[in-house]
């Protein structure tokens, strides 16, 4: 399942994420970690000290080994400088698992153990850090284009997650990233800014079917419960309130998770029901179509010029992405 948590810079997309990331690794869930943040905090917020998460390897700088990779023997994909973000997979080309190892995970993802020995594996992977130049619609230096070619290649099933922590931007609307996702968590706090993501994401996520919940962050009372769902009605899920245990961790004073506020650890089972819903919903024929819509259009307004190259004769119109075999635990 592919999990996104997107909000406005401090609603709390890169805490939640990682206390979600962290409540399946307690249950030995697999669970890959991908770091689309602006502010790459991702890793410190799943217990890398500072030098750790300095070492990790940046998939923006793994770009031509995972295009190479994912590329495969696909005779519709002449060369790695022709793949662009948006180029979507065909026969011949390799998939992604979330499990299972291969020379993308190997160069770009570090395993954590967030939980301990009462937990599971986390592998985590980051964009690395953006720059100016990222932040504009500039599309063929993206930093999330890894990240979307890697989304684009996943033949993932049922109990076993990516969850990406992103911005919610500009960009991940032009390349049709924000259609990847089985779920898409969006952290609002209950004040006017911290719901106004929501008005313009809601508008992409309706043309598009995308599945959208909005997620309360520091909620700390009745009335910012009912702000929240006076502004953004049904699509309020649940809230986290005001956390003591974040706090803490803040501090470099780690916890459990079993040491988390209750009513949290409830919101948390809330988002894991949630995600596990949308399995039922999923649709790989629509998702591959959307992902060819997109690639045309990224395709015409920027991706031909660049590569002088047809990018249209990229798409295979017989593959249509699926599920592996259902995974396994991991062992205790
Ligand atoms: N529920 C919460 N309780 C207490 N502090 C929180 C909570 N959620 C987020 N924070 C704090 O707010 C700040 C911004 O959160 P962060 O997750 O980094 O936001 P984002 O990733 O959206 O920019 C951090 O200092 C974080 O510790
Ligand atoms: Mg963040």
């Amino acid at each position: 399942m592919k999990i996104a948590f997107v909000g406005k810079g401090g609603s709390g997309k890169t805490t939640l994420s990682s206390l979600f990331i962290r409540h399946l690794a307690a249950r030995r869930t697999p669970v890959i970690a991908v770091d689309a943040d602006i502010n790459q905090h991702l890793g410190a917020a799943l217990g890398l000290d500072e030098a750790e998460a300095a070492r990790m390897p940046s998939m923006g700088a793994q770009l031509p080994l995972i295009k190479d990779y994912l590329r495969g023997t696909n005779p519709r994909i002449a060369s790695a400088e022709t793949m662009i973000k948006t180029t979507p997979p065909g026969e011949g080309s390799r998939l992604l698992g979330v499990t299972g190892d291969n020379p993308v995970y190997r160069a770009c993802a570090r395993t954590l153990r967030p939980e301990g020995d009462v937990g599971g594996d986390v592998r985590l992977m980051v964009t690395g850090p953006f720059t100016e130049a990222d932040l504009g619609v500039a599309c063929y230096h993206s930093k999330t284009g890894a990240v979307e070619l890697c989304l684009n290649h996943l033949a993932d099933g049922r109990d076993e997650f990516v969850v990406v922590d992103m911005t919610a931007g500009s960009d991940s609307f032009a390349s049709g990233m924000f259609t990847r996702f089985d779920m898409t968590f969006l952290v609002a706090e209950p004040t006017r800014k911290g719901v106004s993501v929501h008005r313009q994401y809601k508008e992409y996520a309706r043309d598009f079917g995308v599945p959208l919940s909005v997620v309360g962050n520091k909620v700390q009372g009745p009335d910012d419960l009912e702000f929240l769902r006076d502004e953004v009605g049904d699509d309020l899920l649940t809230a986290f309130g005001q956390s003591d245990w974040v706090r803490a961790m803040e501090k470099g004073r780690p916890r459990t998770l079993a040491e988390l506020e209750e009513p949290n650890r409830c919101a948390l089972d809330v988002l894991r029901e949630t995600a596990d819903a949308a399995y039922e919903r999923r649709d790989w024929q629509r998702y591959m179509e959307q992902m060819v819509h997109f690639h045309l259009r990224n395709a015409e307004s920027w991706g031909n010029d660049k590569t002088g190259a047809d990018l249209s004769e990229q798409v295979d119109p017989g593959f249509v992405l699926g599920e592996r075999p259902a995974p396994q635990p991991q062992p205790a």
